[in-house]
Parts: structure tokens; sequence; C-alpha cells
């Protein structure tokens, strides 16, 4: 996995889960500009996104478990609450950790049903996607796709293709057109380099009826398209 990051990659929000994909209790792998993160979320519901490194020797906290509402390493059992802060220390249960043993933890929001992420200092705020936050339509989680190509390159494809053309409204955002149930949405997460996953979300006139069937059409269409992108690139 590449760890090329470009500054100003750093300072854009990027979904890197669904929300749903990040239920109370577990720890989520996921990438983004090559950075390897853990994905948590404490009782309160707010969402983590660590790097997946132990500040103590390395290991990642993906293969750690949540104890106490907080994230508690799989190696040497230290804890860590919500904001990256080491609070306990099997070893040493009478010490209080120094301050300066924390997790490197990152921004991170729920917004649309997905957990965006900004590996430095946000200059600007989540992509708006006025479908999405419509109240007039409901939107619905097709499913992800993963493809060994860069966001740019899948970008640039979906707005160039010659049937099911999509356009740009935000970084990494991009719509289809609406077939008259459902419009396409696809927020596209960077992993790395070489590697992006393709989330479809469609959103649906409150009485369109049929979610099942709606959600099944649009994965089937994209999964057509993108087999046929790919086979061309
Ligand atoms: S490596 Fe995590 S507690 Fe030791």
């Amino acid at each position: 996995m590449s760890t090329t990051l470009d500054v100003n990659l750093s300072n854009n929000w990027s979904v890197v889960a669904v929300s749903d994909e990040v239920p109370p209790g577990q720890i989520i792998q996921a990438f983004l500009h090559g950075q390897e993160l853990a994905l948590w979320r404490n009782s309160e519901g707010m969402i983590q996104a660590w790097a997946n490194r132990c500040p103590h020797r390395g290991t990642r906290f993906t293969m750690g478990r949540i104890v106490d509402d907080q994230l508690a390493c799989g190696y040497h059992g230290w804890r860590f609450a919500a904001g990256g802060q080491c609070t306990y220390i099997p070893a040493h249960p009478k010490l209080a950790p120094p301050k300066t043993v924390c997790a490197k933890t990152y921004r991170t929001v729920e917004c649309y049903g997905m957990v965006w992420a900004c590996l430095g200092l946000p200059e600007t705020e989540v992509p708006t996607v006025p479908a999405l936050a419509n109240s007039a339509r409901h939107a619905l989680f097709c499913r992800s796709f993963v493809t060994q190509q860069s966001a740019d390159t899948v970008v640039a494809q979906l707005q160039h293709a010659s049937e099911h053309r999509y356009q740009v409204i935000g970084p990494n955002a991009l719509i289809g057109a609406d077939d008259g149930k459902a419009m396409p949405i696809l927020l596209v997460q960077p992993m790395a380099d070489n590697k992006s996953i393709l989330h479809l979300w469609v959103s649906c006139e409150n009485a369109a009826g049929d979610d099942v069937g709606i959600r099944a059409h649009h994965s089937a269409l994209f999964k057509r398209q993108r087999r046929q992108l790919e086979a061309h690139a």
C-alpha cells in the first residue's frame, strides 16, 4: 500500500467507510491515501479514526477489542479512550499513563450515512450532496466496489463515459442521471495511489417503493459499467 501523500489531499475530507459498517463494539480497518486506519465508536456513538498502530510497540489496533468504552490493544492491553489518550497500562495498574502516550487520531465526522476523515487540517466542509440531504427523497446504500485504479482515474472515466455518464458535484463525489425512480450517487474513497473504493448510493422519490429492487437494479447496472470501463482502461 502506497504511503505517498500530497499535502493538499491530506487536507480534504474523504469517505472512509459506510457508517453501518462501524457498529459499536467493533474495530474496523480502513485506508485513506495509503494511511491505514482503525475506526471505532464509543458508547455515545462518536466515531473515531486513528492510525492503526499502537504507540507502544506498533501493534495494529484492529487486533484489539473494545473494553469499557475504550480501545484495548491486543498485545499488552494498554487502553486508549476516545480522543486517543492512554488511560490504563495493565503491567502498571497504579500508574497514571503519561499525557504524551496517545494514539494518533484524525478528524472525523459522519454525514450522509458515511464516515468521513481528514488526515490533515480540513480546508473545506464535507462536500455537499443535495440529493442525499433532500428530505423529499430517501437515500439507499447499494454496495461498495473496490477498484485497482486511483480516485482521479475513476472520476475521469465516469465523467467521460459514453453511457451512464456521471457529473462531478464535489471532490470525489458524483451523481448520475435520474431514471425516474432513482438517481445514483458515487462517493469515491481514495485508498492509495492505485486503489479506490466506490460507494454507490441512490436517491429515490419517497413514493418510489421497491427499495430492494431499486438497489439491486442500480448495483447490477454499475457493476456492468465498471467491468466495461476497467476492460478499456
Ligand atoms: S503494543 Fe499495544 S500495548 Fe503493547
